[in-house]
């Protein structure tokens, strides 16, 4: 069987060269065919979502995915994929409920809409009870029994678009409402195909993968869209662009690569063709919990730089900082352009007036609270999350 270690040298191997599925797959036939490994149920449900997630996942619909949802998992119910429909699709549902407790993963994607008791979110019907079961129902009845639980697309994680201020469906993450059990978050606005499909199969292969304080695998979230981006050299040297499409850095222009944790610029999009810095749009910061609340306005700057051990510096005097300490260590990695003085030339020129001068979009008083301060699924109701009269 795979080693644990070499399945993540090839999801790291993929990154590089192509669908991770086409690396992991031919190495786990061979134990498939001893009958080392036993299929994992999975049910996935969707709630409060615009099914970007199914969408995102059928992107890499290949041989090689469907050897893997029907050999090393078993996707038993899918609300979107499912040619059955009513009482048939629910008892299939119901069966692994009773027959495979404690075995299936439980897949939610979609947020849970908590607004009358989940009411407009109706998404199953118990034909024996005449009854109709919304979100937060299902979900909580079926998680009871999961194995494990995991919550793709930010929606599901942390609410996403369907809480954003003023979230009248009151919108909440599958934790909210599940507060006893461990929900893995595979966040992303939609969640990438590998994000989901990796997490899955290190659950099904090795059990519970890394996770970071957000309970998002390591694996796909260990470092910043910053710390890997293709334009990080413009970033060093202050040559930032002014408006959305050109070529430069897009800080400036709202990105959110610094406080945003996902591996786009290494992964692609679309069949490993695209991400959104590389065809010249700000990252929105999809796969953060304060998604899309202190991510939006999207062209706006980021109110602050976060320093490492939690101090914070307003982007506009990082230039008039330049010379101090405390600009050394926002930008440790800046620290060969500071002395051959690319950085502070570009910098102090676009924070004075002048022909040159970048025209930054200061962040609305609803965006000024800080990553830091955000509590997850208490954005809409936060009183500092309030916009300004
Ligand atoms: Fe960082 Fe964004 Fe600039 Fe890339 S475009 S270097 S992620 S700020
Ligand atoms: Fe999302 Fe930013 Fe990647 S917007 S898709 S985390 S580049």
């Amino acid at each position: 069987m795979l080693e644990r270690r070499e399945f993540i040298k090839l999801l790291l191997q993929g990154i590089a060269a192509g669908n991770l599925l086409s690396f992991v797959t031919p190495r786990i036939k061979p134990a498939l065919a001893a009958g080392e490994v036993q299929r994992t149920p999975v049910l996935m449900i969707e709630t409060g979502s615009c099914t970007g997630d199914s969408v995102s996942l059928w992107h890499s619909w290949n041989p090689d995915f469907r050897y893997i949802i029907s050999n090393v998992l078993e996707w038993r119910f899918d609300t979107t994929l499912m040619q059955s429909g009513g009482s048939k699709a629910f008892d299939l549902l119901m069966d692994t409920y009773e027959k495979d407790a404690y075995r299936y993963i439980l897949i939610v994607q979609g947020s849970m809409v908590q607004r009358d008791n989940g009411n407009y979110n109706f998404i199953a019907y118990q034909e024996k009870e005449s009854k109709y079961l919304n979100g937060l129902e299902l979900v909580k009845l079926l998680a009871a029994r999961a194995k494990y639980i995991v919550a793709i697309g930010t929606c599901a994680t942390h609410g996403g678009p369907p809480s954003g201020y003023p979230n009248p469906s009151q919108s909440v993450g599958v934790q909210k409402i599940l507060r006893d059990r461990k929900i893995i978050n595979v966040t992303g606005c939609p969640a990438h195909a590998d994000w989901t499909m990796g997490t899955l199969l290190h659950l099904a292969l090795y059990g519970e993968p890394e996770l970071d304080s957000f309970n998002r695998p390591k694996m796909f979230y260990g470092e910043t869209i910053h710390d890997r981006c293709e334009r990080r050299r413009f970033y060093d040297q202050g040559i930032f662009a002014v408006d959305v499409g050109q070529k430069e850095c897009l800080y400036r222009v709202g990105c959110k690569g610094p406080v945003t944790f996902a591996d786009c610029p290494v992964r692609f999009w679309h069949d490993r063709k695209n991400w959104p810095v590389s065809c010249n749009s700000p990252c929105i910061g999809c796969t953060e919990p304060s998604f899309p609340d202190t991510m939006s306005p999207f062209t706006a700057s980021l109110p602050d730089i976060p320093f490492p051990g939690g101090t914070k510096v307003s982007t506009e005097v990082v230039g008039l900082s330049i010379f101090g300490a405390s600009a050394l260590a926002i930008i440790g990695h800046g620290v060969a352009s500071l002395y051959n003085g690319r950085l502070q030339r570009n910098v102090l020129q676009s924070t004075t007036k002048g022909p040159h001068r970048y025209p930054v979009k200061k962040a609305s008083a609803f965006h000024q609270y800080t990553l830091k301060s955000y509590t997850p699924g208490k954005n809409s109701s936060n009183k500092s999350a309030q916009p300004p009269n």
